[in-house]
């Protein structure tokens, strides 16, 4: 049962880069058709929420249950979750106001996106290793 929520809580990781990798890549090959730019932007914004919440109510789970202590990897986990939604938050603020400006706001959104890339990477292989 516990290997299973711990399963599922990869899972939900797995999930969660999925969708940023994919955020990084459908909005830029939409450039062509602003309409539906915007409208798959706000899709993959949802998609993060919800993996992101879901993976971090599967943590808590796992974390509640096996009654695992409050090792590094875990406070480190923890850390990059509210470190990941305030970067997400910050991207979809500074996109609208980029386009409210008539920017192109793609290059800005790379940078931000590769970040939490970056941080779910790094963190996911300190969890697994420790
Ligand atoms: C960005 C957010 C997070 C990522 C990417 C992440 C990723 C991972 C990964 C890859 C594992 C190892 C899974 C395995 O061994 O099969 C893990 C284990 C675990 N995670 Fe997370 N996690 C995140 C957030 C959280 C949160 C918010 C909690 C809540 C406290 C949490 C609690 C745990 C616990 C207790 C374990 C088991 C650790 C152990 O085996 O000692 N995680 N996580």
């Amino acid at each position: 049962m516990l290997d299973e929520i711990l399963s599922y809580h990869r899972y939900m990781t797995e999930a969660l880069l999925l969708v940023m990798l994919l955020n990084t890549v459908v909005p830029s090959l939409l450039k062509h058709n602003i309409e539906k730019m915007i409208f798959w932007t706000r899709i993959g914004y949802f998609a993060f929420w919800m993996f992101w919440s879901m993976n971090i109510f599967a943590g808590l789970i796992v974390f509640m249950f096996t009654g695992r202590a409050l090792t590094s990897s875990v406070w480190s986990m923890i850390a990059v979750s509210v470190l990941l939604g305030v970067i997400e938050a910050y991207r979809a603020i500074q996109i609208r106001k980029l386009w409210m400006r008539g920017l192109d706001a793609g290059r800005f959104s790379l940078v931000m996106l590769g970040l939490e890339i970056l941080l779910l990477v790094m963190v996911s292989l300190f969890a697994v290793q420790v």
